[in-house]
């Protein structure tokens, strides 16, 4: 593709970290993942960051020290990465699908409402492509009903809620740190919490239960446990772009602006909203388009990496109503979400004459 949908930003620095780890032979994970979560959490400005080997597992691990189980009913929006509701299933509860804001593509938090049950223990909203959610809404929500609210901030890396950075504006919150992330590890993902009991717990699950606070050699497994771990060799990728996080996080959006600013005059393009009191991280740039999979194909043809936004659940065979899955109201926002939402070539090296020619396909196709 002339313009690719993402880039990885790996400079030469990036490199060297990884080499030196290679170089150290202690390739698990060690002092280097310990720094990366350091890292993130002085950024995030949060009590608790533990690496994880996804944002999925990362989910995962929350729903398990929740102790959500069979029985137990979770909600997530319709209009997500498949992700968001399989870590559901794997913890033995239903998944019940409720649909998204057709402006913002967020969780309908009336439609999340009306789907709470005496069964339902967790919702899992979606700071989707970047754009954070309304977290005054959901505490409200979570006062009156006594769910927990896990937030599934796969996108959200840098987003702020009247100034505040996502990552401690929810009980738990998950990024991932997958290649199409700004931040990225190759895969890995990053659990946040202000419970110290939580983070305890989810850093011995983690690593096979055992006991974070006994030393090497006097190994105790406290616990039933699994291997969730981030390698050293992840993390010095990560760490390596810590450093330029805030380089990062302007560049998008700028980059964000730049396309505004030459959709202005675009008629036949709508945009979503971002949420009230938000700012959007623009991990993806999305626009809304008549005729999407024609114009997705058209612009590919002429070697511009357009993209879907991401899937609607109920499309698809894994989420079909039954024992592990039910649907609760109207899909109509994300039908329209998943039949107009288009994502735009995104990463730091983009150039303005590459994102005018973006534009110009885009109106022309
Ligand atoms: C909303 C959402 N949740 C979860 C995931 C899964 O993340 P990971 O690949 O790190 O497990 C993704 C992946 O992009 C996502 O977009």
């Amino acid at each position: 593709m002339k313009i690719p949908l993402i880039k990885p930003f790996l400079p030469d620095s990036v490199k060297e970290r990884v080499l030196s780890v290679l170089e150290s032979g202690f390739l698990t994970e060690g002092r280097v993942t310990a720094e990366f979560e350091a890292a993130c959490s002085d950024f995030l400005e949060v009590a608790h960051c533990l690496a994880m080997s996804s944002c999925t597992v990362g989910l995962e691990v929350i729903l398990r020290y929740l102790g959500i189980c069979p029985g137990d009913e979770v909600i997530v929006p319709e209009y997500t990465y498949p992700a968001t509701a399989d870590v559901v299933a794997i913890a033995g509860a239903k998944i019940i699908i409720v649909d998204v804001n057709p402006e913002t593509m967020l969780i309908d938090y009336d439609a999340l409402e009306k789907a709470i049950t005496p069964r339902t223990k967790a919702v899992i909203p979606v700071s989707l492509f970047g754009n954070p959610l309304d977290y005054e809404r959901l505490t409200a929500i979570k006062k009156s009903s006594g769910i927990q609210v896990i937030e599934d901030a796969a996108c959200a890396f840098g987003a702020l809620y009247r100034e505040k950075k996502v990552g401690g504006l929810c009980d738990f919150s998950v990024f991932s740190l997958h290649p199409r992330k700004f931040i990225t590890t190759g895969e890995g993902g990053l659990v946040t919490t202000s419970s110290k009991t939580g983070s305890e717990w989810m850093r011995s699950y983690k690593h096979f239960g055992m006991d974070p606070s006994v030393s090497r050699k006097n190994t105790v497994f406290r616990m039933i446990g699994t291997n969730y771990k981030m390698s050293d060799v992840l993390a010095a990728i990560g760490l390596g772009q810590m450093e330029y996080v805030e380089t990062l996080l302007d560049r998008r959006r700028e980059l964000a602006g730049y396309y505004l600013e030459l959709l202005a005059g675009a008629g036949q393009v709508a945009l979503p909203f971002t949420t009230m009191g938000g700012r959007h991280s623009y991990q993806t740039f999305c626009v809304f388009v008549e005729n999407r999979d024609q114009v997705l194909k058209t612009m590919r043809s002429h070697g511009i990496e357009v993209q879907i936004g991401t899937y609607c659940l109920h499309q698809q065979p894994a989420f079909q109503p039954g024992d592990q899955c039910e649907i609760r109201g109207s899909l109509s926002g994300s039908v329209y979400a998943g039949d107009h939402c288009l994502a735009l070539p995104m990463y730091h090296e983009l150039t303005r004459k590459d994102q005018e020619t973006v534009i110009e396909r885009l109106v022309a196709s």
